[in-house]
Formats: C-alpha cells, sequence, structure tokens
C-alpha cells in the first residue's frame, strides 16, 4: 500500500487505480436522473462511458445496453410493443426488458431461429432518494444499494432537495474540488453565500479514516492572518465578530445553533467527508449537504447535489422555503457554478501540491487501496479485471 507523503507527487502515476479511472470506478451505483424522468418511453444514459437506457416497466425501472446488437440501431428509439419488452425501432427485434433475451424477432416471422440465441446486456436498476440509480460492474452481483448510500440518509427520515446538473470536466476533478481544502477558503470568498457564513482565512487539519469514509477534523482555525511584507487578510464576516477559535466537530464556524439529534448522532470525527465512488458529506449543524460525481465518460460527469433536512411531518415546510427560497440557489446554484469553472479549467498533472493538499491525496489513497481490495476480491469470484502497469 502506497502512502500520500507531502510534500506532492507529481503525477497520479503513483495511483495507478487511480489514474485509469478517467471513465469512474466500476462497481458502484451511480445516480443518473430524477425518477420522476423515467416513464414508459426509453431514456437514454451514458455513465462509464457506457450507453445505457432506463425505461419503466410495470412501475420497475428497467435498464439495458442501448445498442441493439443486429446492426448497432440505439434502442432507446424503440418502443414498448408488448408488456416488459423493448422493440429495437429498425427492424423490431424484440428483448425482454428484466433478462435481455431476444423473445422476437417481428420481421423474421413467430419462429425466427435467432430468438433464444441473443441476450442483451441488462444492468441492475435501483430508486433512491427519488433519483434512479444504476450499477455499473464487471460482471459481479451488485452490493445492496443502501450499503452505499450514506448511512443516515438510509435509515432517517428527511426531506430532500436536489439537482443533477451535466457538466464538462473529469469526474475526479469534480471531486478534488469537492474535497479541496483550500478553495472553499479562498475561491468561494465571493460566493453570495458566504454572506451567510464566515471563512477561516486558513486552518490546520487531520484526516480521519473511519468505515469507507475519509473526514477532515478541523483543528486550530485563523480568521486573520498577516503576510510579512504584503498585508493583512481576513475571512471575518462584515456582519458579526469572529466566531470564537475552538471549532466544533460539526461545522466551521463555530456556531451554537443546536445540532440536529439525528446529524449528533452520526457523531461525526469532522464536518466534510468524501467516500467512495465519489461522494461529499458537509454535515452542517441543521442540514447534510451531499455532492455525487457521476462519471459520464472521460470528460464530462453529472454534478448531483443532494440537501438533506432530518425532520418529519410539519417540521419539513421551514425546509422548502429555505431550500427552494435560498439555498437551491446560494448553494447549489451560484457557489456551485464557481466550482464547475474550476473543474473545467484544472488542468490533469504534472502537479505541485502544498500542506491543505493532504485532503486530496487521502482521498487518492482511499479510492486506490478501495480498488485493490475490490480487484482482490472479485479475483475470489473468478472475475479478472485487468488492472493498470
Ligand atoms: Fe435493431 Fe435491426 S438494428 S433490429
Amino acid at each position: 500500500k502506497k502512502e500520500g507523503n507531502l510534500p506532492g507527487r507529481q503525477d497520479w502515476s503513483s495511483w495507478p487505480l487511480y489514474q485509469a479511472a478517467g471513465a469512474g470506478f466500476r462497481g458502484y451505483w451511480y445516480p443518473v436522473m430524477f425518477s420522476s424522468k423515467v416513464g414508459e418511453r426509453p431514456v437514454r444514459v451514458k455513465l462509464l462511458g457506457e450507453d445505457i437506457f432506463v425505461i419503466r416497466d410495470r412501475g420497475l425501472v428497467r435498464g439495458m445496453a442501448n445498442r441493439c446488437p443486429h446492426r448497432g440501431v440505439p434502442l432507446s428509439y424503440g418502443n414498448k410493443q408488448f408488456p416488459g419488452t423493448i422493440s429495437c425501432v429498425y427492424h423490431g427485434w424484440t428483448f425482454d426488458l428484466e433478462t435481455g433475451d431476444l423473445k422476437a424477432a417481428i420481421t423474421d416471422g413467430p419462429k425466427s431461429p435467432i430468438c433464444g440465441k441473443v441476450t442483451q446486456p441488462t444492468y441492475h436498476v435501483e430508486e433512491r432518494l427519488g433519483m434512479v440509480w444504476i450499477f455499473v460492474g464487471d460482471g459481479e452481483e451488485p452490493h445492496p444499494i443502501d450499503e452505499q448510500l450514506p448511512e443516515e440518509l438510509v435509515s432517517n427520515a428527511a426531506v430532500i432537495g436536489s439537482r443533477i446538473m451535466p457538466r464538462e470536466g473529469n469526474w475526479r476533478f469534480a471531486c478534488e474540488n469537492g474535497y479541496d481544502e483550500g478553495h472553499a477558503k479562498y475561491l468561494h470568498r465571493t460566493a453570495l453565500w458566504r454572506l451567510f457564513k464566515a471563512m477561516p482565512v486558513w486552518n490546520t487539519t487531520k484526516i480521519v479514516k473511519r468505515g469507507r469514509w475519509i473526514y477532515r477534523v478541523q483543528l486550530e482555525q485563523f480568521w486573520d492572518a498577516d503576510f510579512p511584507g504584503l498585508g493583512k487578510w481576513t475571512g471575518k464576516a462584515w456582519y458579526k465578530s469572529n466566531p470564537p477559535k475552538t471549532t466544533t466537530n460539526i461545522g466551521n464556524t463555530g456556531s451554537h445553533r443546536e445540532v440536529n439529534e439525528v446529524i449528533a448522532a452520526q457523531n461525526f470525527p469532522g464536518f466534510a467527508s468524501v467516500s467512495m465512488p465519489g461522494v461529499l458529506r458537509i454535515a452542517y449543524p441543521t442540514f447534510i449537504h451531499y455532492e455525487f460525481y457521476v462519471p459520464v465518460d472521460e470528460d464530462n460527469h453529472l454534478y448531483v447535489g443532494v440537501m438533506a433536512d432530518f425532520q418529519k411531518g410539519f417540521k419539513t415546510i421551514p425546509f422548502y422555503f429555505k431550500y427552494l427560497g435560498a439555498v437551491r440557489w446560494l448553494f447549489h446554484g451560484q457557489f456551485s457554478s464557481q466550482d464547475k469553472w474550476m473543474v473545467e479549467v484544472t488542468d490533469a498533472p504534472p502537479e505541485k501540491l502544498y500542506r491543505p493538499d493532504d485532503s486530496l491525496l487521502q482521498w487518492r489513497k482511499l479510492a486506490e487501496d478501495t480498488t485493490e481490495d475490490r480487484i482482490d476480491a472479485l479475483a475470489e469470484q473468478g472475475i479478472d479485471v485487468p488492472t493498470p502497469n
């Protein structure tokens, strides 16, 4: 196993599995669209470079490889001529949506000898958090999706506000940006969101691993700093004095607001955490913000932002006002568009890293180690995944 020692490694070659994952890590569930967008007509999706369509059939969402094996026409141009099937628009090859078996080749009659000899690849699909999730693997049986979702979202009622946005740039830049220690303090200094939130100029941190997540623990915070020969820089908010020097585990403003009981019960070691296959979790005292970076292909990803407020019944009402009135625009909108910009313009390594980039190195190490473990586990099942040299 490799160690992420600072100062910086010059490229990604120390992390061969990470470097090879330009189109994403296989063996995970990925959110691709809102459930409400999937009906009785096929919808095309690109995920980890794979061309897929999804369609709703008798309540369940099914997923299948989009390329018709006959002449390569997208099956997403076809439709459901018979319940539980999709018929290709060109010559009417008709596939069972659940098994992928070719059930009929309409234009070759009911006894077409090709039937039973062709199976179209299918995908495991689930619906959670109002979204459709697809598993992309290497032929293994997928782990239950609930084992991959953030634990607190599986076991607690929450009111959710989400955005799914197609964005340019490699998903790794998006994930690294999300967990990047320094950018929140500098790039986002001009975000409207920051009117409500003071930020230290810098702070010391340590990264702690717990389960499948790594957490950034904020240690000492510095709200002002004197740069010799240059001048003073401050992260202080204009409307209030600086928060106390010590920090709580949740949030980084030193806020004295009461912490939501579900969030408090998680006892997160740090407020910013990341897990495979590229999920960021920022725990504030009263809600949690998640970002899922979904690889479309090498050059494009989906930004899926989810805001969860762990409330039930009438207590959910203020969330809608807060989310629709402010959060959706200030946080998922303007703040996040600053990130989008940086993901588009970040250049591939070589790179020269500095102290706050420990976040990046630890994330890469997590990805590398977890993937090594997955490859070993697949080998035990007799599934060989080629590893980069
Ligand atoms: Fe699909 Fe011919 S290309 S049936």
